[in-house]
This record gives C-alpha cells, sequence and structure tokens, in this order.
C-alpha cells in the first residue's frame, strides 16, 4: 500500500488516543552479553533455543513491515536486538530502511562491535546510535555485561560511532541500585561537554528472569539529586509529546541527561510505540505476552493493504498500560524477554 507522496500522514489511533509513531524492530534474539538484568547466564546458557535462522525475518520482510508501518504514520524506526550488530550484513538493512521516506533511523547497541561497524553503517544512511553503557567503571562494567568485555571496547565504539558522524549518541546506563548507582555521576560527568546525551533508565521488570525487586530501583528524582548536588542541573521542555526520556540540562550549558523512569513515573499515556521481534511478531507493550503474528502472513502471501489492515486493528484495539498498572502481583505476570522483543 503506498500512500501518495503528498498526501496528510495518516494517523491510527489506539483506545486510549495514542497514535501509532514509532517502530522498534528486534533484528536478532541473540546478544553477546550475558547482562544480569536482561539475558541472566542461568537462563540464557549454552542450552538455550534462540529462534533458528529461518524463523527470523529476512532484510526483505523487515523492509515491508517497515514500509507498511511508515504507511500508518510511523515515522521513528529503531533497530535493536539482542544485539543487532551480529546480524550479518546489517548495513545493507540500514540502506534498505533508511530509503523509505519521512523515516528518523537509529539503532541501539551494546557497542562491542561497532568501532568496526560503524562506517559502514553511517554510508548506509544510518543517523544515530544509542549505546548502552552501564557504568565507568571497569570491574564494575565487567559485572554487568557479565562476559567480562572492558569500558575500553565500548568507548572505542563510541569514538568511531562519533567520527563516522552518528552523533549525537545517547547512551543508556541500566539503574539497579548497590550494583552501579554509585558510579553514576561520574558516567555523567564523563560525557559532559561532549555532545551526547546520557540518560539513566529505572531497572524495569520486563521478562521473566531478571529476579527484578523494587527495591533495587533507585527513584530518578533521587538519581537527579545525587548529580545536581555535583553537576548542576535544570529541567528541560520535552523536544516532542510523548518522548520517553525526561530531560535536565547542565546549568552551565555543556549539555544534557535523560531519565527514563519506567517504574517511578510511567509514560504509558503517551506511548506510542510498536515492537516487532526477530520472528516477526507484534507487540504492542514491551510487557505483552502474545504477540500478533506477521511473519507468516507475509510468506502466505498476504498483500500490502492485508498486512496494514491486520497492523491497524491491532493498534486500534490496543489498550496496553503495564507501567501504569504495575504492583507487586504484576511482576510475576508472564510476558516475553527483552532480548526477544527489543528494547
Ligand atoms: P530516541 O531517544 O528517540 O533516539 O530513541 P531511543 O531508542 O534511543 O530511546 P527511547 O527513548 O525510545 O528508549 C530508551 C529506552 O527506554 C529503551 O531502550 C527502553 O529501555 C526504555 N523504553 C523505551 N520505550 C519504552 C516503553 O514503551 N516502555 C518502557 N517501559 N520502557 C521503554
Ligand atoms: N530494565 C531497564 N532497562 C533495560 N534494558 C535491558 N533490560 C532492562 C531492564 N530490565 C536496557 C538496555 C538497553 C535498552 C535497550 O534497554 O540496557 O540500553
Ligand atoms: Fe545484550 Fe543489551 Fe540485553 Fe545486555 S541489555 S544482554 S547488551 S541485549
Ligand atoms: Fe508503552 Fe507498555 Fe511501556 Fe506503558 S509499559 S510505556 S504501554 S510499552
Amino acid at each position: 500500500m503506498t500512500a501518495p507522496r503528498d498526501a496528510a500522514p495518516l494517523t491510527v489511533f489506539d483506545r486510549f488516543e495514542r497514535s501509532l509513531r514509532d517502530l522498534r524492530i528486534s533484528v536478532t534474539d541473540r546478544c553477546n552479553f550475558r547482562c544480569p538484568y536482561c539475558m541472566p547466564r542461568e537462563a540464557f546458557g549454552p542450552d538455550f533455543q534462540f529462534l533458528p535462522r529461518e524463523e527470523i525475518l529476512s532484510f526483505e520482510e523487515i523492509t515491508r513491515i517497515a514500509r507498511v508501518f511508515a504507511s500508518l504514520g510511523v515515522r521513528k524506526l529503531r533497530l535493536t536486538g539482542g544485539e543487532p550488530l551480529l546480524r550479518n550484513d546489517l548495513p545493507k538493512l540500514v540502506e534498505m530502511l533508511a530509503s523509505i521516506d519521512g523515516i528518523d533511523l537509529a539503532l541501539t547497541t551494546n557497542a562491542s562491535l561497532l568501532a568496526s561497524q560503524a562506517r559502514a553503517l553511517a554510508r548506509a544512511g544510518l543517523k544515530r546510535v544509542t549505546v548502552s553503557l552501564d557504568s565507568l567503571d571497569d570491574e564494575v562494567f565487567r559485572a554487568m555485561n557479565d562476559v567480562d568485555v572492558p569500558v575500553a571496547r565500548v568507548l572505542e565504539g563510541i569514538a568511531a560511532a562519533e567520527r563516522a558522524g552518528l552523533a549525537p549518541v545517547k547512551i543508556n546506563a541500566v539503574v539497579r541500585r548497590g550494583v552501579n548507582d554509585h558510579t553514576l555521576v561520574d558516567l555523567a560527568r564523563h560525557f559532559k561537554g561532549s555532545g551526547h546525551i546520557v540518560r539513566f533508565i529505572e531497572f524495569m521488570d520486563v521478562g521473566t528472569t531478571n529476579g527484578w525487586r523494587l527495591d533495587e530501583v533507585v527513584a530518578a528524582s533521587a538519581l537527579i539529586e545525587r548529580i545536581d548536588a555535583e553537576l548542576p542541573l535544570v529541567p528541560l521542555d520535552p523536544n516532542y509529546d510523548g518522548e520517553v526520556a525526561r530531560r535536565w540540562a547542565y546549568a552551565d550549558g555543556e549539555g544534557e541527561i535523560g531519565l527514563i523512569t519506567s517504574v517511578t513515573e510511567p509514560f504509558c499515556a503517551t506511548c506510542t510505540r510498536a515492537r516487532i521481534s526477530a520472528d516477526g511478531r507484534l507487540y504492542t507493550c514491551l510487557f505483552a505476552v502474545e504477540g500478533v503474528e506477521l511473519r507468516d502472513r507475509m510468506r502466505a502471501g498476504a498483500s500490502d493493504d492485508e498486512l496494514a489492515a491486520t497492523m491497524r486493528a491491532v493498534w486500534e484495539q490496543r489498550e496496553d498500560r503495564y507501567s501504569e498498572l504495575r504492583s507487586e502481583a504484576t511482576s510475576d505476570l508472564p510476558r516475553v524477554e527483552m532480548s526477544y522483543i527489543g528494547g
């Protein structure tokens, strides 16, 4: 279904009047890290069955899904994983996606393989990357990735991204009380004045394997107080309605940071994000149990119009607002893993 070029962008609304604007596509369920908050090695050990090759969407299938979503009003596309840079020939996919009109395209990566791929990704049309980096303290970071990757490797990846023009880089740090929270002012300080934007993410109860406990969550407000005491901050307005991160600027003008407050201040009311798993299921919430199958429909010959009708119907029925309903009881409910559905 190709909309005429000058047509007003279509908007599809869910049951709470939230439009469909963002699509996060997981290109692989595999990762070379074993961050205990995401893929703890007890659950994702040598016997874990990752998706077999034939179940994973091809680049053509991913591009088709993205194009049909764009015709329904999606403007922002994020490639996620697992670790997306493990997918062979990723620049080729970027090139295919970059050719879709009016799409803002970026990639979320652990950056361990970014140094060698940044140039090719930028040349293929990627605009930005978001890099996960939970601490600059080498011992803390090695424990948090649980595969002994040093901080230096990630910093090399970030430097390569910068040289390739994939900037500003956003740096995501998941905050866990007693694990890395004592190192976060240093993380902020390191990137202050660099043009890059550090975002601190409250530890979330995504998936069912990470042993999440509320007492490990450091409230964003408390973290802001700690940073502000050393590096004075002033609040900033959102760049646009529904922006996930709350923004704070350094009072001296040397850049900004963001706080992603999924636990203490949920942002479901403005959530415009759909997600596609590596095997082509459509999920309308990070905490969903079931997705709607798109891959087999495509492989059985569905037309673009039929695909669009399915996507639209799913979105129009959407009622998700998990983070607003979160309680001790909801944390035990079944749900998909974040490495499968994409951050
Ligand atoms: P831009 O900042 O727009 O470039 O996109 P981004 O993908 O870099 O970051 P975004 O702000 O969309 O998301 C950052 C992180 O916030 C994600 O990696 C998740 O960890 C978390 N997050 C994003 N969307 C959601 C959501 O819908 N629900 C919850 N609970 N967490 C989310
Ligand atoms: N809580 C918060 N953030 C998480 N991420 C992965 N698992 C969790 C969790 N349990 C983050 C990653 C990455 C982004 C995609 O989501 O560190 O930066
Ligand atoms: Fe891999 Fe990212 Fe999950 Fe860590 S958070 S295990 S880097 S997908
Ligand atoms: Fe969106 Fe679900 Fe996250 Fe709420 S919990 S912001 S509905 S993805």
